[in-house]
């Protein structure tokens, strides 16, 4: 099944609520959460306070996605602030092995994110312990940024790992999705859409998650 995880990033700040109730009515299970940290990545957005006085107002499954340096000095706070699962990245300080076991224990999913010059081989030895594999098809950051469709083999070579295997690894994709790139990361073999400018930039949260859906071949 396909999944939509609208990111929180590219949504009105001053009515997160409301936000969150227009995607969880527009067909959406899952909520993106973008945390950074202005060191990762050149952009500050919100953190674990933000997270934690939404985590009462919605049922929606929140993903948090840490573009932060240091996510295992930070990982208490996104637990208890309510995180379904917490995703870092590769890149990041953080000792990729150290930290998946980590958020494991703390009773959360877990993923790992890689940047786009980033291999996907790198991954190999962590992907039995993942619940989800995140390919960046931007230049983490910012929203509203262009798709970079020369990702898709990272894409293909995680689904096939997962098949090849019996693994049941989400395979997420971020950055750029739209109804049309919806289209080509799911025939690559993603999964979970992460979108942002293209759900929260419309008026009708409701008909954009049902046409990224509809184009990605999902049924919700
Ligand atoms: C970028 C973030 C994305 C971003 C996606 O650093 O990780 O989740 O919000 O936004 P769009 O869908 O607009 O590219
Ligand atoms: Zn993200």
């Amino acid at each position: 099944m396909i999944q939509i995880a609208p990111s929180l990033l590219s949504a009105d700040f001053s009515r997160l609520e409301q936000e969150a109730a227009d995607i969880e009515a527009g067909g959406a299970q899952m909520l993106h959460l973008d945390v950074m940290d202005g060191h990762f990545v050149p952009n500050i957005s919100f953190g674990p306070g933000v997270i934690a006085s939404l985590r009462p107002k919605t049922r929606l499954f929140f993903d948090v996605h840490l573009m932060i340096s240091d996510p295992l000095f930070y990982l208490p706070a996104f637990v208890k602030a309510g995180a379904d699962m917490i995703t870092f990245h590769y890149e990041s300080d953080a000792d990729v092995g150290k930290t998946i076991e980590a958020i494991r224990s703390s009773g959360v999913k877990v993923g790992v994110a890689v940047k786009p010059g980033t291999e996907i081989a790198v991954l190999e030895p962590f992907l039995p312990l993942l619940d989800m594999a995140l390919v960046m098809t931007v230049e983490p950051g910012f929203g509203g940024q262009r798709f970079m469709p020369q990702m898709m083999p990272k894409v293909e070579y995680l689904r096939r790992w997962a098949d090849e295997n019996g693994r049941p690894l989400w395979v997420q994709v971020d950055g750029g999705i739209d109804a049309v790139t919806a289209k080509t990361a799911a025939a690559s073999g993603a999964d979970v859409l992460v979108a942002g400018s293209a759900v929260f930039g419309a008026e009708d949260r409701a008909k954009a998650i049902g046409a990224i859906l509809q184009s990605a071949g999902g049924v919700f």
